[in-house]
């Protein structure tokens, strides 16, 4: 199976890495050459290290090639989409990969907050498509949701389960609603998050404590936030209050601020915490 992967940033070189450790051959496109050259620099560190440390034996950069161009996923199995969340660019792209890949070419939008079927809207083989939604960061969180939009044939749903198995993840079956499975229960609980820091006055390194120590969290939700980057869960906070109207989903005026003011997480060195580059 010839796995593609459009867009390399956090998401797109994580898919692409699973990829590549599933021993897959797989084409990577970025806007610049320089850009894909440096997402597999990314890769290959990661792989090293996996390697290093003795959680993987071996593995085959040579299985990852990187192009700028859409054309070069022609004769891609599956190709996953992970740029940038708007619907426009992603309607876009997938008009191109319609025009340039076999017409039996999966094509998967990693979104987490758009609709599966509004993207898939943009192209007239609208059954080819369907969610592959991975969880920040890809290559360590084992949950893949398996997206069916209103028009997905079973055929292109099934390839993409098997592809979720087949790099080493726990695939869940899902319709496409705002928010699919995670982000709709995930995105208001960390927006309550944000809103007690205020109610409650405690700091952030208080709250994050609390959810670790009193709720079992990995991590706290500051941090999280920090990780998924503000940008992006305003993004994802505004597509779940468009849709579903319910007022936990709208993003606290603090993490708006935030977002506007380039406190983007981790990405930018700088949120709730500070980052070392
Ligand atoms: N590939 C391979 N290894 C990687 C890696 C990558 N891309 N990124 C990091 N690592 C490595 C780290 O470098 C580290 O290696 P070393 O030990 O060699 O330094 C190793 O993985 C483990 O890192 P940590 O010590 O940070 O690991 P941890 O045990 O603390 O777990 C975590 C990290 C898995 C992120 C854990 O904290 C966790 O589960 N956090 C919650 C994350 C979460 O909820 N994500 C979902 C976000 S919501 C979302 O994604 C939805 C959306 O649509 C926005």
């Amino acid at each position: 199976m010839k796995v593609g992967v459009v867009g390399l940033g956090a998401m797109g070189a994580g898919i692409a890495q699973l990829a590549v450790e599933a021993g897959l051959e797989t084409v990577g496109r970025e806007v610049t050459a320089e850009l894909g050259e440096k997402a597999r620099g990314r890769i290959d560190g990661f792989l090293k290290r996996k390697v290093e440390k003795g959680q993987i034996e071996a593995y085959d950069i040579g299985l990852l090639t990187t192009t700028t161009e859409v054309a070069d996923l022609a004769d891609c199995d599956v190709v996953i989409e992970a740029i940038v969340e708007s619907l426009e660019p992603k309607q876009e792209l997938f008009r191109e990969l319609e025009r340039v890949c076999r017409p039996d070419t999966v094509l998967a939008t990693n979104t987490s907050a758009l609709s599966v079927t509004e993207i898939a809207s943009a192209i007239s083989s609208a059954e080819r498509v369907v969610g592959m939604h991975f969880f920040n960061p890809a290559p360590l969180m084992p949950l893949v949701e398996i997206v069916r939009a209103e028009l997905s044939s079973d055929e292109a749903f099934e390839t993409a389960y098997a592809l979720g198995e087949k790099l080493g993840k726990h695939p869940i079956r899902c319709h496409d609603t705002p928010g699919f499975v995670v982000n709709r229960v995930l995105i208001p609980l960390l927006n309550d998050c944000v809103r007690v820091l205020d109610e409650a006055r405690v700091s952030v390194e208080d709250l994050d404590a609390g959810m670790k120590h009193g709720a079992g969290w990995p991590m706290g939700p500051c941090e999280l936030i920090d990780l998924v980057g503000t940008d992006v869960h305003v993004h994802a906070s505004e597509a779940l209050w468009a849709k579903l109207r319910e007022p936990r989903m709208a993003a606290p005026p603090r993490l708006v601020a935030m977002a506007n003011a380039g406190l983007l997480g981790r990405k930018t060195g700088r949120g709730f915490y500070t980052y070392e580059s």
